[in-house]
């Protein structure tokens, strides 16, 4: 089938993009090297519904290496970059995706790319995996397995398992130490400061910044606020993260007293209506709204729709509504992951161990495929640790091994 992208005039400025990450992913191009050689998925189709820019497009050039035919999808519709998936199409992929697509087109993009009829997925938020389940029943027995990247996906993911839904196997592969740990934290907590910083054009330095959800992406984003100098609030619903948050220096307060003291918001749950109208009746004057969950429902667009008399789009990517009593609030990105949808995402070198985890599971679903029977799977540990262990390498450092005697010592119980 023919890919289905914007321009493919604009490969070269791609293939600039796919080559400057590519310098920065060591990881992945020893992966990429040892497929090369080996082809572990020789004939196999796989399709990748994944937010469609450099670092996810060099993914899909790494397991094409491994032999797979390879389609990829989008996994948002504003995060797609067009000059990446005209290069990627240059490269032999097929793709289905434009930045900007409609609901329907979005929907469309990820039909096409289950008319590939893959043997392998890899999702991101559970759009493929649940479309594939509720519209297309009749391709499940074709799939053999699949990853998927992110917290929200499996919990989607866990649901469907829960109710005896799930058709095959998946790796949670956001669950993995050597992923939340970098990519959800510093990953999400550097890149969601970049796209509001080059969105706004505005100081955060004395600011008050209120980060909604104090998970892994949270931290980082509070941390990285504390970094910029803004005074940070955390609001929370889960008691343990709260007094976390409150030992890490930070002030907890419920939505509502937070609104009218917050110059920057940004949530970061995975849940929906975290800000709605009873916070957006107080909220202050001029603030900026942003998000940084999975899906565009953080933020209630249905209540800032309803309480606005006028709505414009004032600068690329930032959408002022004014409110019946004058008060001005921004909303960034329409309300979608600012990082992805404002920015270029994560950084190149965290994402290279995100995606090492992705190609290595993948990998291990696919060899393991005759052990393995419709659940959601943790990353096995000797992948994690091997990621963990290539990453070292390339850093140059050095670790103490455990000596015979204090491997002794740690599994003994009479010492
Ligand atoms: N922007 C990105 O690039 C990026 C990267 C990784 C994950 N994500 C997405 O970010 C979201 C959060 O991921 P995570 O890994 O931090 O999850 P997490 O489960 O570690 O953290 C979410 C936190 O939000 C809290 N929460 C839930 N409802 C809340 C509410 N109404 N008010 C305040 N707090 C609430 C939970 O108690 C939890 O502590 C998910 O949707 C995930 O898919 C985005």
């Amino acid at each position: 089938m023919e890919s289905m992208i914007r321009d493919i005039h604009l490969a070269p400025q791609g293939q600039l993009k796919l080559d400057w990450v590519a310098a920065h992913m060591p990881l992945l191009n020893q992966i990429k090297n040892n497929y090369e050689k080996e082809l572990p998925f020789r004939g196999k189709k796989v399709v990748i519904c994944l937010h469609l820019e450099a670092k996810t497009g060099y993914l899909g050039q790494v397991i094409k290496a491994g032999g797979a035919d390879v389609c990829m999808v989008a996994s948002n519709p504003l995060s797609t970059q067009d000059d990446v998936v005209a290069a990627l199409v240059d490269s032999g992929i097929q793709v289905h995706a434009w930045y900007n697509a409609t609901d329907e087109e979005y929907k469309m993009h990820l039909h096409r790319g289950l008319d590939f009829h893959p043997d392998l997925v890899i999702d991101d938020g559970g759009d493929l995996v649940s479309t594939l389940h509720k519209e297309r029943p009749q391709q499940l027995t074709e799939i053999i397995g699949g990853c998927e990247e992110t917290t929200t996906g499996i919990l989607r993911l866990r649901a469907m398992e829960k109710d005896g839904t799930l058709n095959f196997p998946m790796v949670a592969v956001n669950d993995a130490f050597c992923k939340y740990l970098f990519d959800n934290r510093y990953g999400t907590g550097q890149s969601v400061w970049d796209g509001i910083n080059r969105t706004t054009n505005l100081v955060v330095a004395g600011k008050t910044v209120v980060v909604a959800g104090y998970g892994w992406c949270g931290k980082g984003v509070a941390m990285r606020a504390k970094g910029l100098g803004a005074r940070v609030i955390v609001t929370e619903v889960d008691p343990i993260k709260v007094i976390e948050a409150i030992m890490d220096g930070f002030t907890v307060l419920t939505m509502e007293e937070a609104a009218p003291l917050g110059d920057f918001f940004i949530t970061v749950t995975g849940n929906v209506d975290v800000i709605r109208k009873e916070h957006l009746a107080v909220i202050k004057d001029q603030a900026i709204l942003a998000n940084a969950g999975h899906f565009d429902v953080e933020v209630s667009k249905k209540d800032l729709s309803a309480l606005a008399v006028s709505k414009l789009r004032v600068r690329n990517n930032i959408e002022e509504y004014v409110l019946k009593d004058g008060r001005k609030i921004y909303l960034l990105a329409e309300g979608r992951l600012v990082n992805l949808a404002a920015g270029d995402g994560h950084p190149a070198e965290i994402m290279d161990m995100t995606f090492a985890l992705q190609a290595l599971s993948l990998q291990y679903i696919f060899e393991h495929r005759d052990e393995l029977s419709p659940h959601v799977y943790e990353v096995p540990r000797e992948i994690d640790q091997k990621v963990a262990a290539m990453k070292l390498h390339t850093l140059g450092v050095k670790i103490d091994n455990l000596t015979e005697q204090q491997k002794k010592y740690l599994a003994g119980w009479e010492n």
